[in-house]
């Protein structure tokens, strides 16, 4: 890192590259072995600012601890380390004015290290003793996926939260619970909704999980065998907020398992969303009727005037695909590196950035949706049938000592003989329900209320009113941010 001042930035190698904007010269970080600048199409496809621009607010202070690092160790002097802080700490206000915008660097790192050339001279020079973009670059994008973790974290709590709230007002209406897509029992709203919460809270522990492993600290492990410089990484590790230091440099520089581990908790999260979405999609159709989303939150057509669609639902449910699409990419990149830093592993920002981008974009239109949507208690109500109270009466003849799987087929036939009189099951002739069994037209007598049907399901987790309270209770307290 020789032959700069802050006139001399497009010295050897800076052959200008045609992405050089407004007539400003290109700060390099390499150059000296080289003859010739990069080709243009080269440098097109070489350059990240574009997208790692967003890195900056991690890159100045993962330079600033760098600076004091170095200063302790007694590789830069104290007026030396006073200087670099306080030109880093105007990088980042002008980087905060808007300074990334159109800037002809390379990356972020040589952004960076650009204005503090502009802001303190030469001494900019010295910032990147011992350091590498490598190790710089990982500690970077451990830095920005912890604070995306923490974001999306907190509106998947609120989705959450969204879910309960509904739930709370949803306890007395029923419905049917449907497997295999037909009506199996009667089940409580809330407990539907609360079936889509219970999700969110393991998308959380994942979350945590991942970014358990992305605290680790790679900075101070320089290009691939370690800094040439003294320089305590536990020090940097306490300043920039690390649970631990990466313990190898070959396998730090080249490590992007976090960004993976992040992208499969992404993808899982939106394929909740999306498995959420989706029924209420359904749900809010003129078939099912069951609920109404808000007008926020509805669509029109421009040719049906009576159309209103569930676009933000649809949205949730196709942006999962991405998702997907964002994990298997980023999987992809990593499966043929060696260990170590390859140019690879530029690709991974693009790939974080829209999965993350992406969340964020449609967590907050699917919370909206669900704490405005109207449940449509009369169309929940006449979805009910009776042959919803199928297995109550099989447990009925179970009570009466009829080992189930016999009672199971007793019921059959009465629901075969209640479809051939076209009628439910409790209306079918005494005569006929006592040839099946004589105890039938007694149990179906006290069949009893569609709440009297869920509230026979009282196990831990059933849709029972207690069973459903005790869930919304543990959720509530499960989506409370700490903050
Ligand atoms: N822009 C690069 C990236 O995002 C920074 C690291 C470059 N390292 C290097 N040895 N060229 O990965």
């Amino acid at each position: 890192m020789t032959g700069h001042d802050s006139a001399g930035h497009d010295a050897p190698g800076a052959a200008s590259p045609a992405g050089a904007a407004g007539g400003r010269a290109p700060h390099q970080l390499w150059g000296g072995r080289f003859a010739l600048g990069l080709e243009e199409a080269a440098d097109r496809l070489n350059r990240s600012l574009a997208v790692d621009h967003r890195l900056w607010p991690q890159d100045v202070r993962a330079a600033r601890a760098w600076v004091l690092a170095l200063g302790r160790a007694g590789v830069l002097a104290p007026d030396e380390e006073v200087t670099l802080v306080g030109g880093l700490e105007r990088v980042g206000e002008r980087l905060a004015d808007g300074a990334a915008a159109g800037a002809p660097d390379e990356d972020v790192h040589t952004l960076v290290e650009r204005l503090l050339y502009e802001e303190v001279g030469e001494l900019a020079g010295k910032l990147n003793t011992g350091r590498s973009r490598n190790d710089q670059v990982a500690t970077d994008l451990r830095l920005w996926t912890l604070e995306a973790i923490a974001e999306i974290d907190r509106e998947v709590a609120a989705l959450g939260e969204a879910l309960v709230g509904q739930a709370r007002k949803g306890l007395d209406l029923l419905l049917p619970g449907y497997t295999h897509g037909q009506r199996a029992q009667p089940v409580r709203w809330a407990y539907v909704l609360v079936a889509h919460a219970w999700p969110l809270t393991r998308d959380r522990e994942r979350l945590a999980d991942a970014a358990g492993r992305t605290a680790e600290l790679p900075l101070g492990l320089g290009a691939v065998a370690g800094s040439g410089m003294p320089v305590d990484r536990t020090v940097l590790q306490k300043l920039l907020g690390f649970d631990r230091l990466s313990p190898n440099a070959l396998d730090a520089t080249g490590d992007r398992d976090f960004v993976a581990e992040t992208l499969f908790a992404l993808a899982l999260l939106a394929t909740h969303c999306s498995r959420l979405a989706g029924e209420l999609q359904a749900y809010a159709s003129s078939e099912y009727g069951f609920v109404r989303l808000a007008d926020g939150y509805s669509t029109g057509s421009s040719l049906l005037p009576q159309k209103r669609n569930p676009d933000v639902l649809e949205l949730a449910r196709g942006k999962a695909a991405r998702l997907l699409g964002d994990l298997s990419a980023m999987v992809g990149l990593l499966k043929g590196l060696p260990a170590g830093y390859s140019k690879d592993l530029q690709e991974d920002k693009a790939i974080l950035f829209d999965a993350v981008d992406t969340v964020l974009l449609t967590l907050p239109a699917l919370r909206g949706a669900i704490e405005t949507l109207e449940p449509v208690a009369g169309c929940m109500e006449r979805a009910l049938d009776q042959s919803l109270l199928a297995t109550d009466l099989a447990d009925k003849l179970v009570g009466a000592g009829v080992p189930f799987r016999e009672a199971h087929t007793l019921v059959g036939r009465l629901v075969r003989a209640a479809e051939a009189a076209g009628v439910g099951i409790r209306d079918v002739g005494t005569d006929v329900a006592q040839g099946i069994h004589p105890k039938l037209p007694g149990f179906i007598a006290t069949l009893g209320s569609w709440d009297d049907s869920v509230e026979r399901r009282a196990t831990a987790g059933g849709s029972a009113r207690a069973a459903v309270q005790a869930q919304i209770e543990e959720l509530a307290t499960a989506f409370q941010v700490v903050l």
